[in-house]
């Protein structure tokens, strides 16, 4: 149902609702609708096209793997320790993303970037509650008080656009005409010629990628690193495949991925158990429509619920079972694909970070497993692998303890 209202229907089924935009100008690519959502999409998609097969320079590649190199080092110093590394997860990805738009990273220490992150979570919060209240009871809007947490809101977006504005300004002070680097180069060349990239808010673009970039992969890794933990005969046979392809001593690229099917396969079951956008982003239809037999009023509501074909026994056996093998074919020599695996959504409105986040998947799972072993801590029990739902889905709060191969 899902693949034939996104995209046999995707053209009516692909705007994003109205009651997602109230609030200050800050409608970007996330919640955009119409003529500049879909050149904006046009417009990241190329660059990111761009900066993942430019022949020289900085690949999105190579900027994964510069991450790697501070992040494993950065867990080396808890080896034999129990610790709880959700947030270290985070502030690694965050940063690949980062580089990627900036053409440097922020590092771990940099206190704007925390704050930044600080904000946004608070942001994140008030969102999803703002997003039903306003769904279910949009005349809060109009009474006194703050009962939708607008203004919380409003102020996280304030600090948001201080921080943009900030780093922006640095970047603009020291670019050069040609330079193509990362994404904000690309940006300010583009936008000499282009009405549309004087008037949307750089700012809120920035922060759309930011926040779609991070949160998401990282919340996957987080489901990788505790599912591993709890079942060390996956562990071990990922630390035999690694081990097998890539000398001890060499970087995992991404020519090592077709070599590696059982790396892919875990990948392929972290996205599905994980289902870290278990809603989608919220839909909404461009005009009153009817679909399978039900009429849907223009600008309803529409959430595309992946966790349930995630989690559905007929189409995944034993869902609740974190099972790599179910992607792999008898001989675990190759991928069996699913098409009803969506993880990142389907039709017009998907995920615009699919290949970036795959790419980064596989690199950060293949070097973790090469370099660490991920064990159950001595002092306290995993907790079971039961999500906690929200805009993501995440596992519960885990200590691991980490150990250098
Ligand atoms: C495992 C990681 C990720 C998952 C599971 C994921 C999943 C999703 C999902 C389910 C959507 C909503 C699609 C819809 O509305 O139907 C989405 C949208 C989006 N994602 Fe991702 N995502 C991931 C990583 C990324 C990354 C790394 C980026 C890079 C910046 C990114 C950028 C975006 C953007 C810009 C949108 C909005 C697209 C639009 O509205 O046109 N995502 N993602």
């Amino acid at each position: 149902m899902i693949h034939e209202a996104l995209v046999k229907r995707g053209t009516v089924f692909s705007k994003r609702p109205k009651n997602q935009q109230r609030g200050p100008d800050h409608v970007a690519i996330v919640f955009g609708n119409g003529a500049s959502w879909k050149e904006l999409r046009k417009f990241i998609s190329h660059t990111f096209h761009h900066l993942c097969f430019r022949k020289t320079g900085y690949t999105l590649e190579a900027r994964i793997t510069e991450e790697l190199t501070y992040f494993t080092k950065k867990l080396m110093t808890f080896n034999n320790k129990n610790v709880n590394i959700s947030h270290i997860v985070t502030l690694s990805l965050t940063n690949v993303i980062y580089s990627i738009l900036h053409g440097r990273r922020a590092g771990y220490d940099d206190a704007k970037l925390k704050l930044y992150l600080e904000k946004q979570t608070e942001g994140f919060k008030v969102h999803v509650r703002t997003q039903v209240l306003n769904a279910c009871f949009p005349f809060l809007h109009y009474l006194p008080g703050d009962l939708l947490n607008e203004k919380v809101r409003d102020t996280a977006i304030k600090r948001i656009v201080k921080y943009f504005d900030d780093i922006c300004r640095y970047h603009y002070e020291n670019y050069k005409l040609g330079d193509d680097n990362c994404f904000l180069d690309l940006w300010i060349a583009a936008k000499e010629n282009n009405d549309l990239f004087r008037k949307v808010n750089l700012w809120a673009v920035l922060n759309d990628l930011m926040a779609a970039g991070s949160e998401t992969t990282a919340t996957t890794m987080k489901w990788v690193i505790i599912a591993l933990a709890k079942n060390p005969y996956i562990q071990k046979k990922l630390q035999r495949k690694v081990d097998e392809v890539i000398d001890k001593g060499k970087s995992p690229s991404i020519s090592d991925k077709m070599n590696l099917p059982y790396v892919e396969a875990t990948i392929l079951e972290a996205l599905r158990f994980g289902s870290a956008v278990p809603l989608s982003v919220p839909h909404a239809v461009l005009h009153d429509t009817i679909f399978k037999g039900y009429k849907i009023p223009k600008e309803a509501t529409i959430l595309p619920n992946i966790f349930s074909v995630h989690f559905d026994p007929d189409i995944f056996p034993e869902p609740d079972a974190f099972r790599p093998e179910r992607f792999l074919d008898e001989a675990e020599a190759s991928i069996i694909r699913s098409e009803k695996l969506i993880p990142f959504s389907l039709g017009p409105r998907s995920c615009l970070g699919e290949t970036l986040a795959r790419m980064e998947l596989f690199l950060y799972v293949t070097t973790l497993v090469q370099k660490l072993e991920f064990r159950a801590p001595d002092d306290v029990e995993l907790p079971s692998l039961k999500g906690v739902f929200g805009l993501t889905r995440r596992p519960q709060e885990f200590k691991v303890k980490i150990r250098i191969r």
